[in-house]
Parts: structure tokens; C-alpha cells; sequence
């Protein structure tokens, strides 16, 4: 049962040192209900000062932290992913309140986090080192496992919740202390997490949430010398950005960055299956994903079915507000997304691209978007380079799987691409020589807490969940012991 207060976890302030707090210039910066664009409330403005206090509370409580047993954190963390289950309808609600997504696939999303808070504590238990046969017999190599220190967690607001604990949970499994700095766009999402947090027990200074506009929390985070780390979600620009910052004091950076995922739909395919695929993959919060399909190729002896099917398929979702049953596709983010999604559909439709889906009438607010799949793209088309980040599926007609593989590796991005085939040769075949950090073979959905998450070339540096994700937060120690004959 929810409330109209949502249990209380819809709070207006940042959190330093286990305080509940504003900003000292008393500043505020409003967000808004994407459906709406009504102003939901207001979060502090924080700048250099406030972040400096959150990085000095962080490094306070990182010895103490550090030095509790894997299996007291562990524990910590067990009650924060039960905390999290047990308010998962208040949070999928300030999630859609913020963020605009349907209701439906907020619950998703907070299950999704859940899910990383829940792995983190068991991954806590098997954080060891090993040891390294030593050269001489009076001394012994160890190899010790330690936390990184106080990181610097930055998220975006497509998936407000799920980033947060798919960084925070490892940093807190591995003994780091955390400085989360939430997208202004939808800043309440990681503040309820981190009240209950609170309510877990987690210790004051371990996790602190630094709200407002990114300039000055960004250049704190980045230049102060505390912070041993920055998990980064959001665009290639920004990340580059990072990494110059980073080069001044060396720090550990993870960064996940911007796709371009190509979807590719061979002649052999389980049609059906891939039509599925395509919805998930390219539809799942109104497009709104850096793994969502960009670029959806289709062999020519399959092309025109497929297209029906998308299209029909596409046909029957419906926009609105993500608070009412039934809705597919919720409000974009905001009207600059809207403008982007717009420019690539006029400039597909000017260099020859159809739209096979049929007109509708949308919603009224400026940040609605029909959802439409495109025939005739090509690669000249601007949505063939850049991530429309939005409700659009072009289709691309190839003739050769060489041709097709040629087109989704001919881009600087790698983070996710996706293929159906029934054939095993091609399978293998293919997902050998796809150049992108994860692949799926006739599946659309690849998110999930056990496994691997990350791109390559421009799409970023590192890997999140998985058994690699609590990696991202240790050091590795060598220990040569000698004398020990
Ligand atoms: C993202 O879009 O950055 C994350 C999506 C996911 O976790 O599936």
C-alpha cells in the first residue's frame, strides 16, 4: 500500500554525513513531472562547499567502513535490498512521477536495482586475494584485495534507481565510501534509496547524496584528491570530459558511456522472436536506453514481414502518462529530447526514409512522441550515427551477413548489439566478430544483475555487475613477505 507522502521517502534534501541537509547558499533547483511539466518540488542547489563536506564525511567513515567484516557488510546491504522490496511501490511511483517511465516498468526498475544490492552482498563474501609462489622458500607472496576509498558516483536520469545501487552496492560490498551525485533531472529516486539505506543501518558519511546542478559538484568530485574514483553513467562528451579531469590526479575511472546497438535480423531468423526482441529492445522506456536498438537491420528475404509485424506491433502501443494502466510509452525527459528524436525523424524523412507506422493522435504536452518505425534508412541518415534516444526504429535492408556486420562494427561506439539467427555457425560467427562489450543472439533483453555490463571503444571503460563489478572498487595489494625461513 502506498501514501500520499510515499512512506516518506519523498524527501527535498541532499544527505552529508548522515544530516539531512540543504544547500548553504540556500538555492534550489526544481524538477519536474515529465508528463505534466509541473513542478513536483525542489532539491538544494549544492556547489564546491557541499560536495567538499560530503568528501570529507565520506573519508571520515571509509576507516571504520573499510575495516567491518565482509559479512557486516554483507548484512547491511541484505536489509537495505529488503528495505527496497518492501517499498518498491512508493519508489516505482516517485521513479514515474520524476522520470515519466510507465508504472510497470518503474516496479521493473526498482526489482532491477534491487537485484545489484542483493548480488553486491553475496559477492561481498568472496572478495579474497590469492597467493603467488614465492621464488625462495623463506617468503611468501600475497595478493590482498582493498577498497578503493571514497568514490564518486554520478547517474543519469534514465535509470535514476537501478544506477545508483548498480554503483553504490559494489562500492559499499568492496569497503568504499560513496559521494552520489544524481542527474538533477530526477534526484529523488537516489535520495529514497539512500534513506533507506538510512533505515538499514548503513553508517552515517558512508553513502552521502550531493543534489543540483552538475558544474561545481562535478569539478569538486573531480579535482579533489580524496576521491579515488568516479562511476560515471551518461553521455561520450561528458565522459571525456571525465577522463581529461581525471589525468590531473590519476584517478580510477568506470565510464558508461553512449551505444549505437545494432539489431540485426538475419533471413533465418524466428521472425516472431525477433519482433519481440526489436519491442524490448528498442521500445523499453520510450527508447530512453544506451542499449536500446538503434539501428535495426534486416536481410531483404525477411525485410517486408518483419516490417509489418514491427509496425503492427508498434501500432498497438499506447502513449501517455506513465501513471495510467495501459501505457507503453511515457513522456520523453524533456523537450531537448523531443527536439533531437524530431530532427533525426525530419532529416530520415528528407533523405528518403517512409514511416510505416500509422498516424496518431497523441496525448496533449510537448513531451509526448509518437513511437514510429522507419523504412528505407540508410547510413547517410544522422539516426544511423547518433542514438536518437527516443521511441524510432529505423530499418536498414541488407543483402549479405558481411554487409551487415560491416555496417553495425562501423561506428566508434560498442556497448551493446544484438542478432537472430537459427543458424549455429553463423551464431558463433557472428558474435565473434561483432566489436561491442556485450552481444545478444535472439534475445533483446541483456540487463541483468550476475552478468557483465560495459561497452568498448567510445562507449566507455570498465564493467558493472557481474563478478567483474566489484572489481571496479578494489586495489590489488602485493605482500612480499620475507625473512619467514
Ligand atoms: C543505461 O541505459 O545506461 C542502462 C540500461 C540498462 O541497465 O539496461
Amino acid at each position: 500500500m502506498t501514501d500520499e507522502t510515499y512512506s516518506g521517502l519523498l524527501l527535498q534534501k541532499g544527505l552529508i554525513d548522515g544530516e539531512w541537509t540543504g544547500a548553504a547558499s540556500g538555492r534550489t533547483v526544481d524538477v519536474h513531472d515529465p508528463a505534466t511539466q509541473a513542478v513536483i518540488g525542489a532539491v538544494p542547489d549544492m556547489g564546491w562547499a557541499e560536495t567538499r563536506a560530503a568528501i570529507e564525511a565520506a573519508s571520515r567513515a571509509f576507516g571504520s567502513w573499510k575495516r567491518k567484516s565482509h559479512a557486516e557488510r554483507a548484512g547491511l546491504l541484505e536489509t537495505w535490498h529488503r528495505l527496497i522490496l518492501e517499498n518498491l511501490e512508493d519508489l516505482a511511483r516517485i521513479l514515474t512521477l520524476e522520470q515519466g517511465k510507465p508504472l510497470d516498468e518503474s516496479r521493473g526498475e526498482i526489482r532491477y536495482g534491487a537485484s545489484f544490492v542483493k548480488w553486491f552482498a553475496e559477492e561481498a563474501r568472496r572478495i579474497g586475494g590469492h597467493t603467488i609462489p614465492a621464488p625462495t622458500a623463506d617468503r611468501r607472496i600475497l595478493v590482498l584485495k582493498e577498497a578503493i576509498g571514497v568514490c564518486g558516483v554520478i547517474t543519469p536520469w534514465n535509470f535514476p534507481s537501478a544506477l545508483v545501487t548498480r554503483k553504490v552496492a559494489p562500492a559499499l560490498a568492496a569497503g568504499c565510501t560513496v559521494v552520489v551525485k544524481p542527474s538533477e533531472f530526477t534526484p529523488y529516486s537516489a535520495i529514497a534509496l539512500c534513506a533507506l539505506a538510512e533505515r538499514a543501518g548503513v553508517p552515517a558519511g558512508v553513502i552521502n547524496v550531493v543534489t543540483g546542478m552538475p558544474a561545481e559538484i562535478g569539478e569538486e568530485l573531480m579535482r579533489n584528491e580524496t576521491v579515488r574514483k568516479i562511476s560515471f553513467t551518461g553521455s561520450t562528451r561528458v565522459g571525456s570530459l571525465l577522463m581529461r579531469g581525471a589525468a590531473d590526479n590519476v584517478k580510477r575511472l568506470s565510464l558508461e558511456l553512449g551505444g549505437n546497438a545494432p539489431f540485426i535480423v538475419f533471413d533465418d531468423a524466428d521472425l516472431d522472436a525477433a519482433v519481440e526482441g526489436a519491442i524490448a529492445s528498442k521500445f523499453r522506456n520510450g527508447g530512453q536506453t544506451c542499449v536500446c536498438a538503434n539501428r535495426i537491420l534486416v536481410q531483404a528475404g525477411v525485410h517486408d514481414a518483419f516490417a509489418r509485424k514491427l509496425a503492427a506491433r508498434v501500432d498497438a502501443m499506447t502513449v501517455g502518462d506513465g501513471r495510467q494502466a495501459g501505457v507503453a510509452i511515457g513522456p520523453m525527459i524533456n523537450e531537448a529530447a523531443v527536439a533531437k528524436i524530431n530532427r533525426h525523424l525530419d532529416d530520415a524523412l528528407a533523405k528518403g526514409a517512409a514511416i510505416l507506422t500509422k498516424p496518431r493522435s497523441l496525448p496533449a504536452g510537448p513531451q509526448y512522441v509518437a513511437p514510429v518505425v522507419l523504412g528505407g534508412a540508410t547510413t547517410a541518415m544522422e539516426l544511423a550515427s547518433e542514438e536518437t534516444f527516443g521511441p524510432v526504429a529505423p530499418l536498414f535492408r541488407f543483402e549479405k551477413e558481411e554487409e551487415a556486420v560491416a555496417i553495425a562494427n562501423g561506428t566508434p561506439f560498442g556497448l551493446a548489439a544484438y542478432f537472430y539467427t537459427e543458424s549455429l555457425k553463423r551464431a558463433w560467427r557472428v558474435g565473434e566478430t561483432l566489436e561491442f562489450g556485450m552481444v545478444g543472439l535472439n534475445t533483446g533483453a541483456i540487463s541483468m544483475e550476475i552478468a557483465p555490463f560495459g561497452g568498448v571503444k567510445q562507449s566507455g571503460l570498465g564493467r558493472e555487475g557481474g563478478r567483474e563489478g566489484v572489481e571496479e572498487y578494489l586495489e590489488a595489494k602485493t605482500f612480499h613477505m620475507a625473512g619467514l625461513g
